[in-house]
């Protein structure tokens, strides 16, 4: 089969995990007989660089028209004022935004689990950590505050902001069904976060999830705030399977459960529309203070571009293999400088690729 990406290298870090990623992808076409071809296309600082816009309405229709998008990261230094000191709808960061808006990738899926041998590099305590941990969040991602009615004016003298929260109902169910669907795959628990004790529009969420609920009968749903999931997320991760939330609160649980991985440079996320569409991006930024110096992790990227075989393009079996060879080439030792440990080699961004590629093969 061939199949159509748009490739966002982006900035800082993102054009060489990307090029890692690309590469892993054609092992995986000469071993299993498929074409991957890529169209480049710009967004973020470099999209702003070339034409004054984090997104250009051209390479917004070339991912629209791609199979699937493959994304390194955007942005840089919020100090950097070249690309800074704009309005906010001109950041890199606005780019962003304007993708998922515009290509509907509405449910934002974000795996965190601990990796065997990495476990020294888990911040909690052995007790915690038990037998470790393997969830998934699953994010909205195209509505709450991100994408509210928004306003700065000046009352009586007195500057005020507004940001609002709006959820339809037809939006929280088909994030809903998402996560659902993805338990069912997995050990059919459901943690919906809200924060239904304050909020409408979380009210509204636990009603709709809850209908959705019923569809699924083997999975179990349970409710939990969100100031109560961000405790329990340090104090008990194993309890979790699929995490499903709203926009603002997935972002900021998505960080601290990446951070209890140890290795945000090993996390892939993938953000999908209704159907098999979806961009693939690693859960980590675009580090400009390592860019361009051969050292940045491409593991994350490499694992997304596997979601993207297994959720786009169904290609399970491909996408299990990549999978298999990045276990292999930790359990064989192998470490960039992020996930560094004694007694481990080090090795570069580069050397990364070519180690993992070098073992996907054709296991039966
Ligand atoms: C993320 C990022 C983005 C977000 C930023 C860069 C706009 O933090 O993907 O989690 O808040 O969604
Ligand atoms: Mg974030």
């Amino acid at each position: 089969m061939e199949y159509k990406i748009a490739v966002i290298s982006g900035d800082g870090i993102g054009p060489e995990i990307v090029g890692e990623a690309k590469r892993v992808l054609d092992r995986v076409g000469s071993v299993y007989g498929h074409t991957f071809r890529y169209e480049e296309v710009l967004m973020g600082g470099i999209s702003i660089d070339t034409y004054g816009v984090p997104l250009t309405d051209e390479a917004l229709e070339t991912a629209r028209r791609s199979d699937s998008v493959l994304l390194g990261a955007v942005g840089g230094n919020v100090g950097n004022s070249r690309w800074y000191d704009v309005a906010p709808n001109l950041r890199p960061e606005a780019g962003l935004l304007a993708i998922r808006k515009g290509l509907g990738l509405f449910a934002n899926i974000r795996p965190a689990y601990l990796y065997d041998g990495l476990s020294q590099a888990c911040p909690l305590k052995k007790e915690i950590i038990g037998e470790g941990f393997d969830m998934v969040i699953v994010r909205e991602l195209t509505g709450g505050l991100y994408f509210g009615e928004r306003r700065t004016e000046e009352i009586n003298g007195v500057l005020q902001a507004t940001d609002t929260l709006v959820y339809s109902e037809t939006e929280i169910r088909r994030v809903a069904v998402k996560a659902f669907e993805i338990a069912m795959k997995r050990k059919k628990k459901v943690t919906s976060v809200d924060k239904a004790n304050v909020l409408d529009s979380s009210r509204l969420w636990r009603k709709v999830v809850a209908e959705v609920a019923k569809d699924y009968p083997e999975v179990s749903l349970e409710n939990m705030l969100v100031d109560n999931c961000a405790m329990q997320l340090v104090m008990n991760p194993g309890q979790f399977d699929v995490i499903l939330t709203e926009n603002m609160f997935g972002d900021i649980l998505s960080d601290e459960a990446s951070m209890i991985t140890g290795s945000i440079g090993m996390l892939s996320s993938a953000s999908l529309n209704e159907g098999k569409f979806g961009l693939y991006e690693p859960s980590h930024g675009s580090a400009p203070d390592i860019a361009g110096k051969d050292i940045a992790n491409p593991i994350a990227t490499i694992l997304s571009a596997a979601m993207m075989l297994r959720f786009s393009f169904d290609l399970d079996k491909e996408a299990e293999e990549v999978e298999n060879a990045v276990c292999t080439v930790l359990a064989d030792q192998y470490r960039t400088a992020d996930i560094m440990a004694k007694g481990m080699t080090c090795v570069g961004t580069k050397e990364m690729g070519r180690l993992i590629c070098e073992r996907i093969r054709r296991n039966g």
